[in-house]
């Protein structure tokens, strides 16, 4: 018996529960892990599952229980709690935008604590995670002599989920929405991550990667945030993202712009629905917890497979 505890009770560990048991990928759901008592409540009461307020009071795994860890973007928030687990037995498959490129003391912390464990940890998603750093790089391979990679995303938040608007910015004065940036409450996470991402799936040595982001307005009104992220590889070779979300803009699009030869232009109508597409990587990587050597897997580490992930 599989079984997956979920640690988040949020909408993509809601969803994510509800994905997985129906697609088959865990059996059952045996713990659901939140501080909020009423996330909490209402996804123990959709599955049944025991009830938590912290990782600490789970017991330990039965053999082939994993763990969904879904509840913050920061690598240094996350990756504790992912060592617990491990500890504890579990695989571990995680949304965590800042641990799609880990800071290095992170990512040496989970690999060797996943290695020495005999466990494996996914860290999976949408962005970061596919549509800015493994579709392009994908895509990437049926182009040579590549000098830049363009990827351009503009999604309307007005069907997204709360946190996702929160962290657009919408609704605040231009002058918290830098206050937002500055701290970190404003602007999508991962930008970075998935710069580096496709620079290292190319091979191409980089120093540092440059992150804009600026308010989206109607009139003066903040409705989303436009975030631009460049990173160089040396001369004549660099790395463009734009990433702009905000509500009511239409229209939705992903496009992928690849100077090389051939030169390749890419575009998806209507864009990529982020949260059920999450959650597809989500049911996808549980199913490949099992196949992959113990270790820390980023996005890109994991071996493409074609069809159902
Ligand atoms: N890579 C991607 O493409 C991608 C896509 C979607 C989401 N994500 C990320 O995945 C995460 C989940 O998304 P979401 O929208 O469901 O988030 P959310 O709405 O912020 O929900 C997270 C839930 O986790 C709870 N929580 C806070 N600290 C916790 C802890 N230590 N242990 C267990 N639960 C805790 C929160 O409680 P409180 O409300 O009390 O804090 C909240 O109920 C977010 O970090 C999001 O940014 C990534």
């Amino acid at each position: 018996m599989a079984g997956l505890v979920i640690v988040g009770a949020g909408p993509i560990g809601t969803m994510a529960a509800e994905a997985a048991v129906d697609d088959g990928a865990v059996d059952q759901i045996v713990g659901v892990v939140d501080p909020d008592p009423r996330a909490r409540r209402e996804l123990v009461a959709a599955t049944g599952a025991p009830g938590y307020t912290s990782t600490v009071e789970l017991p330990p795994a039965t053999p082939g229980d994993a763990a969904l860890v879904a509840f913050a973007s920061a690598a240094e928030k996350v990756a504790p709690e992912v060592i617990r687990l491990v500890s504890a037995g579990y695989d571990v498959v995680t949304t965590c935008e800042g641990l799609a490129w880990a800071p290095r003391h992170l990512w040496d912390a989970m690999h060797t604590s996943a290695r020495s464990d005999g466990r494996t940890i996914i860290v999976t998603g949408t962005n970061p995670g596919f549509v800015m750093d493994r579709l392009p790089l994908l895509v990437a391979g049926a182009s040579r002599k590549i000098t830049r990679i363009h990827v351009e995303r503009h999604q309307d938040t007005s069907d997204r989920r709360p946190s996702l608007v929160a962290k657009s910015g919408r609704g605040l004065s231009q002058t918290e929405f830098a206050e937002g940036v500055r701290s970190g409450r404003v602007g999508a996470k991962g930008l970075d991550s998935s710069a580096r991402l496709i620079a290292r799936g190319l091979e191409w040595p980089f120093n540092d990667v440059f992150v804009t982001i600026e308010p989206v307005l109607d009139g003066d009104a903040v409705i989303g945030a436009a975030h631009h992220a460049r990173l160089s590889a040396g001369p004549g070779r660099e790395i463009v993202l734009d990433l702009v979300m905000a509500w009511g803009i239409e229209p939705t699009f992903e496009r992928i712009t690849i100077d090389g030869i051939p030169p390749i232009r890419m575009e998806t109508i209507g864009g990529l629905p982020g949260d059920e597409a999450t959650v597809a990587h989500v049911v996808g990587a549980l199913r490949r917890l099992g196949t992959l050597a113990p270790g820390f897997y980023r996005p890109t580490d994991i071996p493409i497979r074609y069809g159902v992930s």
